[in-house]
């Protein structure tokens, strides 16, 4: 029973020597050159990035032609395109020097003929939910309050609560030029018609093998 129990701790011991050395070589073969290579990947990563002062590359070449105007949105400030100078019939008040009862009637031609809402239904919505008719050249806030053309998101976002959030933090709509900052985004009315919003929905192409075997 003595002897045994010698011979199992001789035993312990030397195992624990071998595990010793080995540990010390394979630490000496692995880490011999601490100035070039790492232990691990994250202590390259560490080491690397303590004189990386943020990048170099930055988007402005491909912004230079571009009108965009700067805001800030809660926590977010970036850049999005200019709308009044890409807007055919502005400004409005070219034509509308008048109250709107008195330019329309039955004699009067139709001066939106391409223009018929598809957004939301008729209680909700109609062009001077949107439009100011005392004032053509700026939106109109839900409450009365002025929005300039340029800030149409305004307007959206008071009903598209969410897309609003989703957009400001760049998760809905696009950036424009590259990922590299500053950072350019696509407004609302870029992607949506204001009087007609929704995308079409389209069936993804099919592929008639049919078709191809006729035509052979
Ligand atoms: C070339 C002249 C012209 C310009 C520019 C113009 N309008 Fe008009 N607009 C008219 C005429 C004419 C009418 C009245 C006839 C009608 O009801 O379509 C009208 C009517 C409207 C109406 C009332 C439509 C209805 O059915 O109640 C709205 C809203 C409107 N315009 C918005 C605008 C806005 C916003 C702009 C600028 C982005 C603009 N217009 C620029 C000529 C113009
Ligand atoms: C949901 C809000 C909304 C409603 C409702 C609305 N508009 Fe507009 N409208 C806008 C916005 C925003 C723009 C500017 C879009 C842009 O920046 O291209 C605009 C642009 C226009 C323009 C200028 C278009 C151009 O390219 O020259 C006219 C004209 C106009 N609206 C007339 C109308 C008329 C008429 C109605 C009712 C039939 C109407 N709008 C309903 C939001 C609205
Ligand atoms: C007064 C409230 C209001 C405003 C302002 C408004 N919308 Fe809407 N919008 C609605 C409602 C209501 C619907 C219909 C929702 C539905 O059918 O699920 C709708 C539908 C849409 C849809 C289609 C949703 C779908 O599921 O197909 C889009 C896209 C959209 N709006 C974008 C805009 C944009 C862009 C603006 C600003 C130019 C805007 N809306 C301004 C109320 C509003
Ligand atoms: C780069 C283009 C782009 C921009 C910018 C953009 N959207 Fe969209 N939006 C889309 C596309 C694409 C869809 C999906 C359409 C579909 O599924 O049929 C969409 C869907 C929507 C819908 C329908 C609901 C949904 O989530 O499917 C609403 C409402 C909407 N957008 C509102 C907005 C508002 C408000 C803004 C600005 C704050 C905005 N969008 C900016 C492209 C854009």
């Amino acid at each position: 029973m003595k002897i045994r129990k010698s011979i199992h701790k001789d035993y312990l011991k030397n195992i624990s020597k071998i595990v010793c050395v080995l540990w010390l070589v394979i630490s000496v073969i692995s880490c011999k050159n601490h100035n070039e290579e790492y232990h691990k990947v994250t202590d390259k990563i560490e080491a690397e990035s303590k004189n990386y002062h943020g990048t170099s590359i930055s988007s402005d070449k491909f912004l230079e032609e571009l009108n965009l105007i700067e805001i800030t949105e809660g926590e977010h400030t970036f850049l999005i395109p200019e709308r009044k100078s890409q807007i055919q019939s502005y400004a409005c008040t070219e034509c509308h020097t008048d109250d709107l009862d008195k330019i329309k009637g039955k004699d009067v031609k139709k001066g939106h003929w391409n223009i018929s809402l598809n957004h939301a239904n008729e209680n909700t919505m109609n062009c001077l939910t949107c439009h100011n008719g005392d004032d053509m050249d700026n939106l109109k806030s839900l409450t009365g309050n002025k929005i300039d053309f340029d800030y149409s998101y305004n307007l959206c976002n008071q009903c598209h609560t969410k897309q609003f959030e989703d957009w400001k933090g760049g998760a809905h709509g696009k950036k424009i030029a590259s990922w590299a900052p500053p950072r350019a985004s696509m407004t609302c009315v870029n992607c949506h018609n204001p009087h007609s919003p929704s995308y079409e929905k389209r069936w993804p192409v099919g592929y008639n093998s049919q078709k191809r075997q006729e035509r052979k």
